[in-house]
Protein backbone atom coordinates (compact mmCIF):
# COMPACT_ATOMS: atom_id res chain seq x y z
CA UNK A 1 0.00 0.00 0.00
CA UNK A 2 1.52 3.26 -0.28
CA UNK A 3 1.20 6.42 1.00
CA UNK A 4 -1.75 8.22 -0.21
CA UNK A 5 -3.73 4.32 -0.31
CA UNK A 6 -2.30 4.56 3.40
CA UNK A 7 -3.83 8.03 4.15
CA UNK A 8 -7.12 7.52 2.30
CA UNK A 9 -7.25 3.95 4.75
CA UNK A 10 -6.47 6.03 7.91
CA UNK A 11 -8.41 9.40 7.96
CA UNK A 12 -11.01 8.22 4.80
CA UNK A 13 -9.89 11.58 3.19
CA UNK A 14 -7.81 11.97 0.01
CA UNK A 15 -4.38 14.00 0.69
CA UNK A 16 -4.81 17.63 -0.17
CA UNK A 17 -0.89 17.30 0.08
CA UNK A 18 1.74 14.72 -0.80
CA UNK A 19 5.31 15.31 -0.98
CA UNK A 20 8.87 14.24 -0.96
CA UNK A 21 11.95 15.40 1.20
CA UNK A 22 15.25 13.60 0.79
CA UNK A 23 18.17 12.84 2.63
CA UNK A 24 21.87 13.78 1.89
CA UNK A 25 25.59 12.45 1.49
CA UNK A 26 28.35 15.12 1.58
CA UNK A 27 31.34 14.24 -0.55
CA UNK A 28 33.49 17.11 1.08
CA UNK A 29 33.41 20.40 3.21
CA UNK A 30 32.98 18.64 6.86
CA UNK A 31 32.06 21.02 10.05
CA UNK A 32 32.49 24.00 7.96
CA UNK A 33 29.05 25.60 7.36
CA UNK A 34 28.68 26.96 11.41
CA UNK A 35 31.98 28.27 10.18
CA UNK A 36 30.69 30.64 7.41
CA UNK A 37 32.91 28.21 5.36
CA UNK A 38 31.92 26.04 2.10
CA UNK A 39 30.42 22.75 1.88
CA UNK A 40 29.70 20.26 -1.13
CA UNK A 41 26.81 18.00 -0.67
CA UNK A 42 24.31 16.13 -2.97
CA UNK A 43 20.43 15.00 -2.45
CA UNK A 44 20.04 11.74 -1.93
CA UNK A 45 17.63 8.99 -3.27
CA UNK A 46 16.89 8.12 0.35
CA UNK A 47 13.66 10.83 1.11
CA UNK A 48 11.23 10.90 3.71
CA UNK A 49 7.44 11.13 2.42
CA UNK A 50 4.52 12.61 3.86
CA UNK A 51 0.55 13.23 3.38
CA UNK A 52 -1.71 15.41 4.81
CA UNK A 53 -5.30 16.57 4.57
CA UNK A 54 -7.03 19.11 6.30
CA UNK A 55 -9.07 19.29 9.83
CA UNK A 56 -11.36 21.76 11.25
CA UNK A 57 -9.77 22.35 14.42
CA UNK A 58 -6.23 23.32 15.14
CA UNK A 59 -5.02 19.55 16.06
CA UNK A 60 -2.21 18.40 14.25
CA UNK A 61 -1.85 14.31 13.73
CA UNK A 62 0.59 12.69 12.91
CA UNK A 63 1.18 9.13 11.89
CA UNK A 64 4.83 7.54 11.65
CA UNK A 65 4.73 4.61 9.42
CA UNK A 66 8.44 3.49 10.30
CA UNK A 67 7.95 3.93 13.80
CA UNK A 68 4.09 2.51 13.75
CA UNK A 69 3.13 4.84 16.22
CA UNK A 70 0.77 8.06 16.57
CA UNK A 71 0.99 11.56 18.04
CA UNK A 72 -1.50 14.55 18.47
CA UNK A 73 -0.43 18.04 19.51
CA UNK A 74 -2.80 21.24 19.38
CA UNK A 75 -1.01 24.43 16.65
CA UNK A 76 -1.84 26.62 20.27
CA UNK A 77 0.46 24.67 22.65
CA UNK A 78 3.27 23.16 20.78
CA UNK A 79 5.73 21.21 22.96
CA UNK A 80 8.12 18.98 22.45
CA UNK A 81 7.05 14.64 22.68
CA UNK A 82 9.36 12.64 24.77
CA UNK A 83 7.39 9.09 23.63
CA UNK A 84 7.01 10.26 19.84
CA UNK A 85 10.52 12.17 19.43
CA UNK A 86 10.41 11.68 15.83
CA UNK A 87 7.36 14.00 16.14
CA UNK A 88 9.56 16.51 17.29
CA UNK A 89 11.12 17.94 14.03
CA UNK A 90 7.39 18.12 12.68
CA UNK A 91 6.31 20.53 15.91
CA UNK A 92 9.70 22.51 16.01
CA UNK A 93 8.72 23.47 12.27
CA UNK A 94 5.35 24.44 13.01
CA UNK A 95 6.30 26.50 15.72
CA UNK A 96 8.69 28.28 13.97
CA UNK A 97 5.91 29.32 10.81
CA UNK A 98 3.99 30.77 13.44
CA UNK A 99 6.59 32.50 15.15
CA UNK A 100 7.42 33.89 11.88
CA UNK A 101 3.16 34.74 11.41
CA UNK A 102 2.24 32.03 8.85
CA UNK A 103 -1.22 30.95 8.87
CA UNK A 104 -1.13 26.67 10.08
CA UNK A 105 -4.50 25.14 10.03
CA UNK A 106 -5.20 21.53 11.82
CA UNK A 107 -4.01 17.85 9.71
CA UNK A 108 -3.97 14.86 9.95
CA UNK A 109 -0.67 13.61 8.68
CA UNK A 110 1.40 10.12 7.55
CA UNK A 111 4.75 10.54 7.52
CA UNK A 112 7.48 7.28 5.99
CA UNK A 113 10.73 7.37 4.94
CA UNK A 114 13.71 5.61 3.40
CA UNK A 115 16.67 7.34 4.93
CA UNK A 116 18.57 5.38 7.32
CA UNK A 117 18.19 7.58 11.07
CA UNK A 118 20.56 8.28 12.62
CA UNK A 119 23.30 7.82 10.56
CA UNK A 120 24.34 11.00 9.28
CA UNK A 121 22.57 11.02 6.15
CA UNK A 122 19.84 13.88 7.59
CA UNK A 123 16.61 11.68 7.68
CA UNK A 124 16.07 14.93 10.59
CA UNK A 125 16.59 17.77 7.61
CA UNK A 126 14.53 15.64 5.24
CA UNK A 127 11.60 15.35 7.93
CA UNK A 128 11.18 19.08 8.41
CA UNK A 129 11.51 19.72 4.80
CA UNK A 130 9.07 17.17 4.12
CA UNK A 131 6.88 18.69 7.33
CA UNK A 132 7.41 22.70 5.85
CA UNK A 133 5.59 21.40 2.41
CA UNK A 134 2.78 19.87 3.81
CA UNK A 135 1.90 22.81 6.57
CA UNK A 136 2.54 24.80 2.83
CA UNK A 137 -0.11 23.15 0.94
CA UNK A 138 -2.61 22.48 3.66
CA UNK A 139 -2.28 26.41 4.93
CA UNK A 140 -2.18 27.03 1.32
CA UNK A 141 0.72 29.52 1.22
CA UNK A 142 4.39 29.38 0.15
CA UNK A 143 7.50 29.22 0.88
CA UNK A 144 10.90 29.91 -1.39
CA UNK A 145 13.43 27.12 -1.37
CA UNK A 146 16.30 29.08 0.52
CA UNK A 147 13.77 30.21 3.11
CA UNK A 148 12.91 27.26 3.80
CA UNK A 149 16.10 25.80 4.58
CA UNK A 150 16.44 28.46 7.27
CA UNK A 151 13.03 28.04 8.48
CA UNK A 152 13.70 24.42 9.16
CA UNK A 153 17.09 25.22 10.63
CA UNK A 154 15.55 27.30 13.15
CA UNK A 155 13.70 24.62 14.08
CA UNK A 156 16.18 22.20 14.31
CA UNK A 157 18.14 24.69 16.82
CA UNK A 158 15.37 26.21 18.47
CA UNK A 159 12.98 23.65 19.16
CA UNK A 160 14.98 20.67 18.66
CA UNK A 161 18.34 21.94 20.11
CA UNK A 162 20.81 21.09 18.09
CA UNK A 163 23.38 23.97 17.06
CA UNK A 164 23.28 22.71 13.26
CA UNK A 165 24.69 25.01 10.48
CA UNK A 166 22.76 24.96 7.21
CA UNK A 167 23.97 22.71 4.63
CA UNK A 168 21.63 19.82 5.67
CA UNK A 169 18.70 22.04 5.63
CA UNK A 170 19.24 23.87 2.14
CA UNK A 171 20.53 20.34 0.37
CA UNK A 172 17.40 18.98 1.00
CA UNK A 173 15.55 21.65 -0.01
CA UNK A 174 17.68 22.92 -3.30
CA UNK A 175 19.48 19.33 -4.61
CA UNK A 176 20.01 18.74 -8.13
CA UNK A 177 19.25 15.60 -9.89
CA UNK A 178 23.00 14.23 -11.35
CA UNK A 179 24.63 17.19 -9.16
CA UNK A 180 26.18 18.19 -6.54
CA UNK A 181 25.78 21.61 -4.67
CA UNK A 182 28.80 23.93 -3.47
CA UNK A 183 27.09 25.84 -1.21
CA UNK A 184 28.98 29.15 -0.18
CA UNK A 185 27.18 29.35 3.63
CA UNK A 186 28.20 32.79 4.18
CA UNK A 187 26.67 34.04 1.14
CA UNK A 188 23.93 31.14 0.70
CA UNK A 189 24.67 31.29 -2.73
CA UNK A 190 25.25 27.89 -4.93
CA UNK A 191 26.44 26.35 -7.64
CA UNK A 192 25.45 22.80 -8.99
CA UNK A 193 28.37 20.89 -9.78
CA UNK A 194 27.57 17.85 -12.21
CA UNK A 195 28.69 14.61 -11.11
CA UNK A 196 30.35 12.48 -13.57
CA UNK A 197 27.68 10.27 -15.51
CA UNK A 198 29.75 7.28 -16.39
CA UNK A 199 32.75 5.70 -14.73
CA UNK A 200 32.66 6.66 -11.26
CA UNK A 201 30.24 5.87 -8.33
CA UNK A 202 29.29 7.21 -5.19
CA UNK A 203 29.43 4.71 -2.48
CA UNK A 204 27.93 5.57 1.07
CA UNK A 205 29.00 2.68 3.86
CA UNK A 206 27.32 2.53 7.38
CA UNK A 207 29.33 1.86 9.91
CA UNK A 208 26.02 1.19 11.59
CA UNK A 209 27.51 2.22 14.60
CA UNK A 210 24.26 4.80 16.64
CA UNK A 211 25.66 8.12 16.61
CA UNK A 212 25.81 8.66 20.47
CA UNK A 213 27.71 11.83 21.66
CA UNK A 214 27.22 13.68 18.44
CA UNK A 215 24.60 16.14 19.86
CA UNK A 216 27.03 17.40 22.95
CA UNK A 217 30.19 17.31 21.04
CA UNK A 218 28.94 19.50 18.15
CA UNK A 219 27.59 22.02 20.28
CA UNK A 220 31.27 21.75 22.08
CA UNK A 221 33.53 22.13 18.71
CA UNK A 222 31.52 24.95 17.51
CA UNK A 223 31.98 26.69 20.87
CA UNK A 224 35.64 25.85 20.36
CA UNK A 225 35.79 27.72 16.72
CA UNK A 226 34.27 30.75 18.28
CA UNK A 227 36.72 30.81 21.06
CA UNK A 228 39.58 30.66 18.26
CA UNK A 229 37.70 33.41 16.83
CA UNK A 230 37.32 35.21 19.26
CA UNK A 231 41.30 35.41 20.24
CA UNK A 232 42.24 36.10 16.00
CA UNK A 233 39.79 38.76 16.09
CA UNK A 234 42.10 40.62 18.62
CA UNK A 235 44.73 40.39 16.03
CA UNK A 236 42.75 40.62 13.20
CA UNK A 237 39.51 42.86 13.94
CA UNK A 238 38.02 42.00 10.85
CA UNK A 239 37.68 38.31 11.30
CA UNK A 240 33.97 36.85 11.98
CA UNK A 241 34.28 33.65 11.48
CA UNK A 242 37.01 30.75 10.87
CA UNK A 243 36.05 31.52 7.03
CA UNK A 244 38.56 34.59 7.32
CA UNK A 245 41.13 32.91 8.63
CA UNK A 246 44.39 31.68 6.20
CA UNK A 247 46.90 29.13 7.36
CA UNK A 248 49.06 31.72 7.86
CA UNK A 249 46.87 33.98 9.93
CA UNK A 250 46.57 30.74 11.71
CA UNK A 251 50.50 29.71 12.51
CA UNK A 252 51.13 33.03 12.93
CA UNK A 253 48.69 33.19 16.21
CA UNK A 254 49.54 29.82 17.48
CA UNK A 255 50.40 30.79 20.68
CA UNK A 256 47.59 32.47 21.17
CA UNK A 257 45.19 29.60 21.28
CA UNK A 258 44.92 26.37 23.26
CA UNK A 259 46.01 23.60 21.35
CA UNK A 260 43.16 21.44 20.70
CA UNK A 261 41.76 24.99 19.60
CA UNK A 262 44.45 25.45 16.87
CA UNK A 263 44.08 22.11 15.79
CA UNK A 264 39.97 22.56 15.40
CA UNK A 265 40.68 25.97 13.60
CA UNK A 266 43.34 24.15 11.27
CA UNK A 267 40.72 21.63 10.33
CA UNK A 268 38.27 24.23 9.48
CA UNK A 269 40.75 26.22 7.43
CA UNK A 270 42.40 23.42 5.58
CA UNK A 271 38.86 22.20 4.88
CA UNK A 272 37.53 25.21 3.08
CA UNK A 273 40.53 24.80 0.94
CA UNK A 274 40.23 21.45 0.20
CA UNK A 275 36.27 21.80 -0.58
CA UNK A 276 37.24 24.72 -2.93
CA UNK A 277 39.64 22.49 -4.94
CA UNK A 278 37.40 19.59 -4.80
CA UNK A 279 34.96 21.58 -6.86
CA UNK A 280 37.89 23.08 -9.50
CA UNK A 281 39.05 18.99 -9.63
CA UNK A 282 35.36 17.85 -10.05
CA UNK A 283 34.82 20.16 -12.86
CA UNK A 284 38.29 19.02 -14.70
CA UNK A 285 37.44 15.92 -14.39
CA UNK A 286 40.30 14.72 -11.98
CA UNK A 287 38.78 12.00 -9.60
CA UNK A 288 41.93 10.93 -8.80
CA UNK A 289 42.82 14.31 -7.07
CA UNK A 290 39.32 14.54 -6.18
CA UNK A 291 39.77 11.31 -4.36
CA UNK A 292 43.03 12.45 -2.32
CA UNK A 293 41.14 15.71 -0.84
CA UNK A 294 38.79 13.20 0.50
CA UNK A 295 41.65 10.85 2.33
CA UNK A 296 43.22 14.53 3.15
CA UNK A 297 39.68 15.29 4.43
CA UNK A 298 39.30 12.22 6.31
CA UNK A 299 42.65 12.34 8.36
CA UNK A 300 41.87 15.92 9.18
CA UNK A 301 38.06 14.75 10.69
CA UNK A 302 40.04 12.20 12.83
CA UNK A 303 43.50 13.68 14.13
CA UNK A 304 42.41 17.48 14.19
CA UNK A 305 38.86 17.82 14.17
CA UNK A 306 38.08 14.10 16.46
CA UNK A 307 34.84 13.60 15.42
CA UNK A 308 35.95 10.14 14.32
CA UNK A 309 35.32 6.84 15.64
CA UNK A 310 37.17 3.35 15.32
CA UNK A 311 34.08 2.42 13.04
CA UNK A 312 34.40 4.91 10.40
CA UNK A 313 38.70 4.94 10.60
CA UNK A 314 38.31 1.34 9.95
CA UNK A 315 35.06 1.65 7.56
CA UNK A 316 37.65 4.31 5.40
CA UNK A 317 40.72 2.44 5.53
CA UNK A 318 39.33 -0.71 4.28
CA UNK A 319 37.90 1.39 1.30
CA UNK A 320 41.26 3.52 0.78
CA UNK A 321 42.71 -0.27 0.30
CA UNK A 322 40.61 -1.35 -2.31
CA UNK A 323 42.07 -0.99 -5.80
CA UNK A 324 39.51 1.78 -8.03
CA UNK A 325 38.65 3.76 -4.46
CA UNK A 326 39.73 7.00 -5.29
CA UNK A 327 39.14 7.98 -1.69
CA UNK A 328 37.14 7.68 1.22
CA UNK A 329 35.70 9.39 4.00
CA UNK A 330 33.55 9.99 6.88
CA UNK A 331 30.50 12.13 6.17
CA UNK A 332 28.18 14.14 8.38
CA UNK A 333 28.52 15.10 11.90
CA UNK A 334 31.00 12.03 12.85
CA UNK A 335 31.10 9.51 15.84
CA UNK A 336 29.67 6.95 14.04
CA UNK A 337 27.06 7.15 10.53
CA UNK A 338 28.50 6.76 7.02
CA UNK A 339 31.42 7.02 4.78
CA UNK A 340 31.31 8.07 1.91
CA UNK A 341 34.10 6.75 -0.75
CA UNK A 342 34.24 7.67 -4.86
CA UNK A 343 34.83 4.56 -6.58
CA UNK A 344 35.38 3.54 -10.11
CA UNK A 345 32.10 1.89 -11.50
CA UNK A 346 33.62 -1.19 -12.10
CA UNK A 347 35.13 -1.58 -8.96
CA UNK A 348 32.20 -1.66 -7.21
CA UNK A 349 31.56 -4.59 -6.67
CA UNK A 350 35.30 -5.40 -5.18
CA UNK A 351 34.12 -3.12 -2.31
CA UNK A 352 31.19 -5.06 -1.76
CA UNK A 353 33.32 -7.96 -1.19
CA UNK A 354 36.60 -6.91 0.23
CA UNK A 355 35.01 -4.14 2.57
CA UNK A 356 32.00 -6.02 3.86
CA UNK A 357 33.19 -8.90 5.42
CA UNK A 358 36.70 -6.84 6.50
CA UNK A 359 34.39 -5.23 8.62
CA UNK A 360 32.59 -7.67 10.30
CA UNK A 361 35.89 -8.85 10.98
CA UNK A 362 37.11 -6.20 12.37
CA UNK A 363 34.27 -4.54 14.56
CA UNK A 364 31.60 -7.62 14.68
CA UNK A 365 29.20 -5.17 13.10
CA UNK A 366 27.92 -5.37 9.68
CA UNK A 367 27.78 -2.25 6.98
CA UNK A 368 25.10 -1.17 4.47
CA UNK A 369 26.50 -0.15 1.23
CA UNK A 370 24.49 1.86 -0.96
CA UNK A 371 25.09 3.30 -4.40
CA UNK A 372 24.24 7.02 -4.30
CA UNK A 373 22.23 8.85 -7.02
CA UNK A 374 22.04 12.33 -6.97
CA UNK A 375 18.57 13.82 -6.45
CA UNK A 376 16.22 16.12 -6.70
CA UNK A 377 15.29 18.73 -3.36
CA UNK A 378 11.83 18.75 -1.54
CA UNK A 379 8.95 19.19 -3.68
CA UNK A 380 5.83 17.43 -4.70
CA UNK A 381 5.49 13.27 -4.36
CA UNK A 382 5.22 12.21 -7.94
C1 LIG B 1 25.54 18.07 10.79
C2 LIG B 1 24.96 19.47 10.77
C3 LIG B 1 25.47 20.25 9.57
C4 LIG B 1 27.00 20.20 9.47
C5 LIG B 1 27.50 18.75 9.62
C6 LIG B 1 28.99 18.66 9.70
O1 LIG B 1 25.07 17.33 9.71
O2 LIG B 1 23.55 19.43 10.74
O3 LIG B 1 25.02 21.58 9.63
O4 LIG B 1 27.59 21.03 10.42
O5 LIG B 1 26.96 18.11 10.76
O6 LIG B 1 29.59 19.08 8.52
Amino acid sequence: MNIREKHRELFGAEPVAAVRAPGRVNLIGEHTDYNDGFVLPAALQFEVRMTASPRSDRQVRLYSITFQQSTTFSLDEIAPSVEASWSNYTRGVASILQKEGYPLSGMNAIIEGTVPIASGLSSSAALELASLLVYEGVGQFKIDPVSRALLAQRAEREFVGVQCGIMDQFISSLGRRDHALLIDTRSLKYEPAPLPTGGIAIVVANTNVKRGLVDSEYNTRRKECEEAVAALKEIYPAVKALRDVDKAMLEENKARLREVVYRRARHVITENDRTVQAVQTLKAGDMAQFGRLMNESHASLRDDYQVSCQELDILVELAQNVSGVYGSRMTGAGFGGCTVSLVGSNAVGAFQSAVAPRYREATGLETTISVCQASDGAGPLP
